[in-house]
């Protein structure tokens, strides 16, 4: 049986930090606030002259040179991102032409925060098919500049960053994904959206005043249902596999929230030390929160052969999502 197996992470963050104190200075809000609602403590934000596909282009190049693999060899990037370089082409495209990944065609995924867990089933899929061997799935954001800075509500929560995963076929041992699962729900869709400006809500001098280019959420109805969403579909991955909480080595679910994370875990019967947080140092970076973590815990010597790896996110749309790795 063909299997997807993670090959190479790679993950790459701006340098400059934006901290609960200095969004004190922006809106009317406290770090104090901010850390009890959210868990989270300081974001990166992408530098001038910065944008999502030199973010991607980074953190691809890494899980490249962790994996051995040159870009040549790729046959498919899918890049996860609302925050793209332009409203079309793909940003991905972008990514290949930087990479030099001439063999590789390429194309973006539009989930929001399940982006990138998307893009892992999508990528899962066409390496099952056998239609190729190497697929480099990345998650990028630059939410910096879709967040209304003078919104306090969603401000705090958000920030730039880059994770990827290089996924390889392999007929070896029963290492790699062992399913996916992706759902969507469109009757929820503008509690958490960005209104303009595509080709409904365009350009105007009206619309630019309305601030109808800035993220728009709903986050008490948003938090309900991610927790609702997050518990359902990871269950649905360990009952997939004939499995329960306690094989699960590590949880790395989307950081949106640490509230949200903990009530998911609780439900699931996970343990504090199955799940991976790093939201209180980058925020939510939506499509990237996944891939970012996953590379941080692997580079600290946390994924380890065998090991059962539990992913799942939930974002706008509504869609969320799940996948169940054998490291
Ligand atoms: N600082 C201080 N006060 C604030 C702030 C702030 N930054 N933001 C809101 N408040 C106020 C509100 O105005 C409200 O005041 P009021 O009672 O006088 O009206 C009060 O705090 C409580 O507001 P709530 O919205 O009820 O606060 P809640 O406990 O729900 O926390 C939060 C808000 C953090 C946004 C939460 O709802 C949440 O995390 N939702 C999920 C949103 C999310 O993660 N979205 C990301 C995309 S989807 C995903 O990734 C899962």
């Amino acid at each position: 049986m063909i299997r997807a197996r993670i090959t190479g992470t790679g993950s790459y963050m701006p340098e400059q930090i934006r901290t609960n104190f200095d969004i004190e200075k922006m809106v009317d809000t406290t770090n104090d606030w901010i850390v009890a609602r959210t868990g989270i403590e300081e974001r990166r934000i992408a530098a001038e002259g910065e944008y999502t596909s030199d973010m991607a282009t980074r953190a691809a190049e890494r899980a490249l040179e962790m994996a051995g693999v040159s870009a040549s060899e790729i046959d498919l990037i899918v890049l996860g991102t609302i925050t793209g370089d332009y409203p079309w082409p793909a940003t991905a495209c972008i990514v290949q032409q930087n990479l030099g990944a001439n063999n590789a065609y390429a194309y973006d995924i539009s989930a929001a925060c399940t982006g990138f867990v998307y893009a892992l089933g999508c990528a899962n899929d066409f390496i099952q098919s056998g239609r190729g061997k190497k697929v480099l799935v990345i998650g990028a954001e630059t939410l910096s500049r879709i967040i209304d800075w003078t919104d306090r509500n969603t401000c705090v929560l958000f920030g730039d960053g880059a994770g990827a995963v290089l996924l390889e076929a392999s007929e070896d041992g029963d290492a790699g994904l062992l399913s996916s699962h992706m759902h969507s729900d469109g009757s929820y869709f503008d509690l958490l959206y960005q209104p303009g400006f595509g080709t409904r809500i365009m350009l105007s001098a009206e619309n630019y005043d309305n601030r109808s280019n800035y993220l728009k959420m709903q986050g008490n109805e948003v938090f309900k249902v991610a927790v609702r969403s997050l518990t359902s579909v990871s269950l649905e991955a360990l009952e997939a596999n004939g499995l329960s909480a306690s094989d699960v080595s590590l949880f790395i679910p989307h950081q949106a929230n640490k509230r949200i994370l903990e009530a998911t875990a609780k439900r699931i019967k996970l343990n504090d030390d199955q799940v991976y947080i790093n939201v209180h140092k980058y925020g939510n970076t939506s499509g990237a929160t996944i891939p970012v973590a996953m590379d941080e815990a692997n580079r600290a010597g946390m994924l380890n052969a065998g090991d059962i790896i539990l992913l799942s996110a939930f974002g706008g749309g509504f869609t969320w999502g799940s996948a169940l790795i054998r490291w």
